[in-house]
């Protein structure tokens, strides 16, 4: 007996030791790294531009590094910087960008460093992959999204989120009375956030997660997959991807959260597809469903939808909160709105727009182009260069150089949109009250190119009948505006503190 516990105590003291000696052997390696990197940025680069960055100085006159950058680019004679200390050369020149995204598109993969920092919560999916990989999802995704029986199915969806989930929530919270004290606020960017998980959910995976139900408690798919792309995004933002790889061999802190999160999602992905394996899947409308007629690896199944998921989820949400953002300061917009919804409903007996009315609202898809042009849902995209190479403006461009087209910027240019860039007008895409599309590498909001957005027509559609539905029922104002939103940092722009709104009912409704 004495023995045993003696061997027990043993046992215990070399795990201990071994424990203590692993971390702090992870802990001075991590110190020193740091040390290192900071010491290499401060010495390397000393222009005005990498020392303003590392000092953080731009934010004494811009509320966004974005607006720094914008101001950057519209002063640079050929559209285009460096940022010595970030290796990495950022454009704004519609040039250029044709150049990366289309004309020699083989020489600028989304490369490793990206794929990298997705990797293991987007897996193999078409978002995070290039070359072989990528072609094949590309023209599996391009076919199904192409179907009209997939878009009917998206759309009935989109309207059945409205009409039961959206509308009723907005009906809870109006205000009613008139003073000042009693506004009842609402995140509106919250909102549209449910309301764009529900949707791709249920378009990707058949699946309905209930997030616009806020009687329901948050389900933990939404929770974990919120967790697992904010804690991907915080890679791209550490000094050395060394940092959390190092924090992921040890299985600590963020990575140890990050490693639950994607579990999480995993188990789930996984239930789905055993489902509909058991139950049969072939006449369901879903995309998984649809993939699973051509995929038999289920990994592979479930990299493929989480992209998705991934691509259609905050982008949404992200455009509809900057439309909102601006409608509150251009009454005289909505106003065109809703005339606009009304005169194309006239011969409808619904109070939803048909599909085929959707083409006909010109002056809609001009606001929410318009708005994604000031405030697009992402804001910059970066490429990493195979080969040593020159953009067309003369830049050199070196071998794995990170090059990145500045989409925030490229809709605040001079050159691109004239002297009232700063404007919100939704004229500017129209002639003779007819929508006109802008060239993609002017206005690289969905990308433009070989690997343009798959999602385009579908968010539009998507948009189009949240903003109608919601003007034809509800007045809704933001509280505070004033000045430029402020973005957190992330795949895709949130306003910080969210779009708290009043919402009142439409005299008359
Ligand atoms: C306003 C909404 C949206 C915006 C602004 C947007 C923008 C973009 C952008 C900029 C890219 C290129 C990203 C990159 O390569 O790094 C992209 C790719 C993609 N988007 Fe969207 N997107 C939107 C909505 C959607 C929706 C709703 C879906 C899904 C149905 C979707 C599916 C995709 C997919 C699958 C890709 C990858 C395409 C490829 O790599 O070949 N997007 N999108």
């Amino acid at each position: 007996m004495e023995s045993q516990v003696y061997t027990l105590l043993q046992y215990l003291q070399l795990s201990i030791g071994y424990f203590l000696f692993t971390f702090a052997i992870g802990f001075s390696v991590f110190s020193v790294l740091l040390f290192l990197l900071r010491h290499k940025f401060w010495s390397w680069c000393t222009c005005d531009i990498c020392h303003c960055y590392l000092t953080s100085s731009w934010r004494k006159e811009f509320t966004n590094l974005g607006d720094w950058y914008a101001h950057l680019l519209r002063n640079s004679p050929s559209q285009t910087i460096r940022i010595h200390v970030l290796d990495n050369i950022i454009t704004a020149n519609p040039r250029n960008v044709e150049y990366m995204l289309k004309t020699n598109f083989l020489n600028y993969p989304k490369g490793k460093p990206f794929s990298m920092i997705l990797g293991d919560l987007l897996g193999d999916g078409i978002f995070n992959v290039d070359g072989d990989l990528w072609m094949f999802q590309r023209k599996m995704s391009s076919l199904e999204l192409g179907s009209m029986s997939i878009r009917s199915y998206a759309f009935n969806n989109v309207k059945n989120e409205i009409n039961f989930r959206l509308i009723p929530l907005l009906s809870s919270h109006v205000v009613v009375s008139s003073s000042q004290h009693d506004f009842k606020s609402l995140d509106l960017q919250d909102v549209f956030r449910r309301f764009s998980f529900d949707n791709i959910c249920k378009f990707s995976f058949g699946l309905d997660p209930c997030c616009l139900e806020l009687s329901l408690p948050l389900s933990h798919f939404a929770y974990s997959f919120d967790l697992a792309t904010k804690l991907s995004a915080e890679r791209a933002m550490v000094a050395s991807p060394l940092i959390w790889k190092i924090k992921r061999f040890l299985d600590i802190g963020t990575e140890k959260k990050l490693k639950g999160a994607i579990e999480d999602i995993n188990v789930l992905a996984n239930e789905v597809i055993t489902q509909k394996r058991k139950l049969g899947y072939s006449n369901h409308q879903d995309l998984l469903s649809r993939f699973m007629t051509m995929v038999d690896n289920d990994v592979y199944l479930r990299d493929i939808v989480i992209s998705f998921i991934l691509a259609g989820r905050d982008t949404v949400a992200s455009g509809l909160t900057s439309v909102f953002w601006l409608l509150t300061s251009h009454p005289d917009v909505e106003l065109r709105i809703r005339e606009e919804t009304n005169r194309v409903m006239k011969q409808n007996d619904e109070e939803f727009l048909k599909f085929e009315e959707m083409n006909q609202m010109h002056y809609l898809n001009a606001v929410i182009h318009e708005s994604m042009r000031l405030y697009p849902p992402v804001q910059f995209d970066s490429k990493f260069a195979s080969e040593n190479d020159a953009f067309v403006d003369g830049t050199f461009v070196g071998k794995n150089d990170r090059v990145t087209y500045h989409v925030y910027a490229m809709g605040r240019m001079e050159n691109i949109w004239g002297k009232d860039y700063m404007e919100f007008k939704p004229e500017r895409w129209l002639k003779n009250g007819i929508f006109c599309q802008q060239s993609p590498f002017k206005y690289p909001v969905f990308q433009g190119g070989v690997r343009v957005c798959l999602g385009k027509e579908l968010a539009l559609m998507e948009m189009k009948c949240v903003v109608a539905s919601m003007l034809q029922h509800f007045e809704i104002r933001a509280m505070a505006i004033g000045g430029e939103p402020r973005f957190d940092p992330g795949l895709t722009a949130t306003v910080r503190g969210g779009l708290p709104v009043v919402v009142r009912r439409r005299r008359g409704i």
